[in-house]
């Protein structure tokens, strides 16, 4: 399965992708998580992505779809893969299908998270994720049964520095100004379906699976 999974900020993408790539035995390739370990190591993409990042806005375009063509071209990437925010802007998506064209792998399915814009915030309020495991958590909807800490490794979960209010306000605004675009850009090339994912982990895994089964290796 080759797939791409888009939607605002907190549509669920992550923790639905998380459930898919294991299902099919393919790679998650999260740009965010993929910023977001290069941060925490500290390494020069680490340093230039944060400032973009804490801000809510894009990392450039040169610098993402280079880091994510050298991630599709590792060997666990051959047989498929999720891409879980990635692309985020039409020239990235135009820069994926002549990857993908040139090694003929294209894209199968495009995945529209539709979601409501005061559950998004909702979502993404009361988010909390490990920094050491990376696994994710929802005071509300998914909290973690150690309370503050994680119930994997037993971490202290701790608040994404971009899940603050003035940087949930501009990276809704950058996804209405620089992301939306591409469900028209996706949509022209029948590779879109959307998805209603204003239900439950449960029911919005449900009909993943179903717009997903024809594609399916298992
Ligand atoms: P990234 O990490 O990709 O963030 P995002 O797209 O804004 O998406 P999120 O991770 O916030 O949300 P999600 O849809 O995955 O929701 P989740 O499943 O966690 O990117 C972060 C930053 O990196 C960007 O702002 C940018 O700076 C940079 N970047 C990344 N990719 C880039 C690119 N291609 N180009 C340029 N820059 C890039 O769910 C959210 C919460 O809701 C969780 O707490 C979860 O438990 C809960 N939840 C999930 N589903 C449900 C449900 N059905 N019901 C109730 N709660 C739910």
């Amino acid at each position: 399965m080759r797939l791409v999974l888009v939607g605002p900020p907190g549509a669920g993408k992550g923790t639905q992708a998380a459930f898919i790539a294991s299902a099919e035995s393919i790679p998650k390739i999260s740009t965010g998580d993929i910023f977001r370990a290069n941060v925490s190591e500290g390494t020069e993409l680490g340093k230039l992505a944060k400032q973009y990042m804490d801000a809510g806005d894009l990392v450039p375009d040169s610098v993402t779809v280079e880091m994510v063509r050298n991630r599709l071209a590792e060997e666990d990437a051959v047989r498929g893969f999720l891409l879980d925010g990635f692309p985020r802007t039409v020239p990235q998506a135009e820069e994926l299908g002549a990857a993908l064209q040139a090694t003929k792998r294209p894209l199968q399915r495009v995945v529209n998270f539709q979601v409501p814009r005061a559950d998004v915030i909702r979502r993404l309020s009361g988010r909390r994720s490990c920094p050491k495991c990376q696994a994710t958590f929802h005071v509300e909807f998914a909290p973690s049964k150690k309370g503050n800490a994680c119930d994997r490794c037993g971490e202290m979960l701790v608040q994404r520095s971009d899940d603050k209010p003035e940087a949930i306000e501009t990276r809704l605004k950058v996804y209405e100004e620089q992301t939306a675009p591409l469900i028209q850009y996706y949509a022209h090339k029948r590779l879109l379906s959307e998805l209603d994912a204003s239900g439950s982990m449960d029911e919005v895994f449900e009909a993943l699976f179903g717009v997903l089964a024809p594609y399916s290796a298992i």
